[in-house]
């Protein structure tokens, strides 16, 4: 870090520093942590995955081969490039196709959520011999190589939002039915996430207001799972660290983009967001926010439905107590009034908390978001207030049907 180095992202960092499973290099140095990182592990032949024209905008690419360690490193390093936004199936089995051919001892994967979830997919289905088809769900491959260890890729995010870079997580559409499919294996964890929050500045406003909408919902989600919170107390440090820094700094760098402070605080709150969700995952408005991909940003579709469950949750007791956690942040003397503060904060930052508007469509569109909930019982199940999945239709449209449009 910087000798300028805020209290804030101090914590923040101390934070990081706790992560378990993926060592953070975070800062102005984080490639040259990286390179350090592939120099004691001996790494010879690294595929990069990559996304498109961003990644060279952004300078990720340029900076990862000027990085001065990196350049001592006598690497070969095919590329797989062009990763599109919301990949699928056929995409990353041409990743898998790429590993086949390269055989590297290491996967970096350079680029935002996108990017890391397909490389993340991608190496463990080479490594099991799985095809993607058989590696959706919880644990897959995990319990098919029960003990064995697998590979895991260094991630380089040039995107504050995702947390991709820290979770088990990977989100991949099903090529043949356009059915976005989660995989939740510890197996793809990534080993080493460099952080470089300068990377982030290219974005363009909309990008970075999103992105940064889909780690405040990580956060607030994280902690609305009161389960997982108990579970795992470290949670509710985590996700209110990242929701302080991230209301803090977004307004200002939607009006200054190039406010390396701020930016280093919503790069850093992303992936306490990610550490967050490893432990206490989200649930309905992320679940529900699958069904918008192709109609609007994954971050503009989750801060829009996350009001209305969250009142719905507020039933549970244990829910009202999680969101009074949140009053200094978004002030309100009782939960219902932290929810409206967290509404005007998302509309005052260009959002909108009405997913109608996201959507184009009416409300007979809830019926396609109740349908393909449904497949999801897991995530039904653990929602801070459970509902089954024949009881998707009726809630959904209690839910969302008067705050459906303006
Ligand atoms: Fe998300």
């Amino acid at each position: 870090m910087s000798t300028g180095i805020t209290e804030t992202l101090f914590n923040a960092q101390t934070m990081m520093d706790t992560c378990q499973e993926t060592l953070i290099a975070f800062g102005y140095d984080a490639l040259d942590q990286l390179s350090a990182h592939i120099m004691l592990k001996e790494y010879q032949t690294i595929l990069l995955v990559m996304g498109g024209e961003s990644v060279h905008r952004c300078g990720a690419f340029h900076a990862f081969l000027q990085s001065p360690l990196f350049g001592k490193l006598d690497l070969n390093m095919p590329r797989f490039e062009n990763v599109p936004p919301e990949p699928d199936t056929d995409c990353v089995r041409r990743i898998v196709a790429c590993l086949d051919t390269e055989k590297p001892d290491a996967v970096i994967a350079v680029g935002g959520g996108s990017v890391m979830d397909a490389a993340k997919a991608a190496y463990l289905s080479w490594q099991t011999g799985m095809d993607i088809d058989r590696l959706f769900g919880r644990e897959a491959a995990t319990s098919a190589f029960p003990g064995r260890t697998f590979r895991r890729i260094l991630a380089v995010p040039t995107t504050a939002g995702t947390g991709s870079e820290v979770t088990c997580y990977a989100n991949i559409i099903d090529a043949g039915t356009g059915v976005k499919k989660l995989i939740a294996d510890p197996a793809i964890i990534p080993e080493l996430a460099a952080v470089e929050p300068m990377f982030t500045v290219s974005a363009p406003q909309n990008l970075t207001r999103v992105t940064a909408f889909d780690a405040l919902v990580h956060a607030v989600e994280s902690l609305l799972n009161f389960r997982g919170c108990e579970a795992h107390p470290a949670v509710v440090q985590w996700a209110l660290q990242a929701t302080r820094m991230i209301v803090s700094a977004l307004p200002k760098v939607l009006r200054v983009p190039e406010d390396q402070e701020e930016r280093a605080e919503l790069s850093a709150a992303a992936t306490l967001a990610g550490m967050a969700i490893r432990f206490s995952p989200t649930s309905l408005p992320h679940l529900l926010s699958f069904s918008f991909c192709g109609k609007a940003p994954h971050g503009a579709a989750v801060a829009a439905l996350l009001p209305h469950f969250w009142k719905f949750y507020l039933r549970e007791e244990p829910v009202r107590k999680q969101t009074m956690l949140l009053s200094g942040v978004f002030p309100g003397s009782t939960p219902e009034e932290v929810i409206g503060s967290y509404e005007k904060w998302i509309e005052s930052c260009g959002g909108t908390v009405h997913p109608g508007e996201l959507t184009g469509t009416g409300t007979e569109w809830i019926d396609k978001l109740a349908e393909d909930a449904a497949q999801n019982p897991v995530k039904l199940e653990s929602a801070p207030r459970k509902i089954r999945a024949d009881e998707c239709r009726t809630v959904f449209h209690d839910v969302l049907d008067h705050v459906w449009t303006k």
